[in-house]
């Protein structure tokens, strides 16, 4: 048996060689890692963010080592916007293969703490934003006879967290969502997988943090909750978010990858 007929694709190239990814929340922390990793294993990568500056920033960066990126400023919560950044990357880059859903939102508070706007624009962004997102990629990936779509959650998607609300709800629903569109689009080889990091080092921590009483508090909470004792790092998502969207888990649809150092265990 030859190396081909094992369906092993790593060592042909780079991973992603010729395909069009599209990123959101991609000017910091994971969507940036994820986008660099991309591009820098071949692909020509969309870099979007609500910041447009931020997104300028990641693009130049790569364009500067001799990779292919372009920026857009995009909100994910204004659905035309959306729709007009996916349709534009097919035109003018000609396909779209990937596409990372990824801006989030986290609001902290139980039952009766969370404010209903917090509760609602959870909604908004870690459920309907993904589901336009995903709703402009997929007639695009259907047409060119497949995709990977990978839609962020978090391993708040799959265990409860303390005084977390909005959060935990919302991303166990980004997993539903998820696995009901990859039941119904694998037909069309459109694989839709979510992405359930842990601690990672981010600004997207501020929050928690200051529920932890600070820096100090974060950190004795992880060292103690963690059972790797430590946050994650952003470029180890990087390589499960190039295992998701690559060949390497091409028959992987419906999953929720869980990377946090084992804390749900
Ligand atoms: N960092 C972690 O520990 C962690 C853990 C689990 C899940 N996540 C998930 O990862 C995502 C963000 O995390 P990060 O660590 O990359 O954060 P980050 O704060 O480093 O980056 C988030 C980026 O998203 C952008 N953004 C915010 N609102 C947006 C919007 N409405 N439209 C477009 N872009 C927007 C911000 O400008 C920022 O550049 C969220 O979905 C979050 O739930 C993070």
């Amino acid at each position: 048996m030859n190396l081909a007929q094992t369906g092993l694709k790593h060592g042909f190239g780079p991973l992603l060689q010729g395909k069009v990814a599209l990123v959101t929340g991609a000017g910091s922390g994971i969507g940036r890692a994820g986008a660099m990793a991309m591009a820098r294993e071949g692909a020509q990568v969309v870099v979007t963010d609500l910041d447009g500056a931020k997104a300028a920033l990641v693009a130049g960066e790569l364009i500067g080592e001799g990779h292919g990126a372009v920026s857009e400023g995009l909100d994910v919560t204004d659905d035309a916007a959306m729709r007009a950044v996916v349709d534009r990357t097919v035109e003018t880059l000609g396909r779209l293969d990937i596409l990372h859903s990824h801006a989030g939102y986290q609001a902290e508070g139980d039952l009766e703490q969370v404010s209903l706007e917090d509760m609602d624009r959870s909604w908004l962004i870690n459920v309907r934003s993904h589901f336009i997102a995903a709703r402009a990629a997929v007639g695009h990936m259907k047409a060119r006879g497949g995709g990977s779509i990978i839609i962020t959650s978090s391993n708040s998607g799959v265990q409860y967290d303390r005084e977390m609300i909005a959060y935990a709800t919302t991303k166990h629903a980004t997993v539903a969502m998820t696995r009901q569109m990859a039941a119904d689009y694998a037909k069309y080889n459109v694989r839709f997988n979510t992405l359930c990091p842990g601690f990672i080092d981010t600004p997207f921590n501020a929050g928690f943090e200051k529920q932890m009483g600070g820096r100090d508090g974060l950190e004795n909470y992880i060292a103690q909750s963690i059972p790797m004792g430590r946050f994650g790092t952003t470029d180890e998502i990087a390589n499960s978010i190039l295992f998701l969207a690559s060949d390497m888990s091409s028959f992987m649809t419906g999953h929720a990858l869980v990377i946090d150092g084992g804390e749900c265990i």
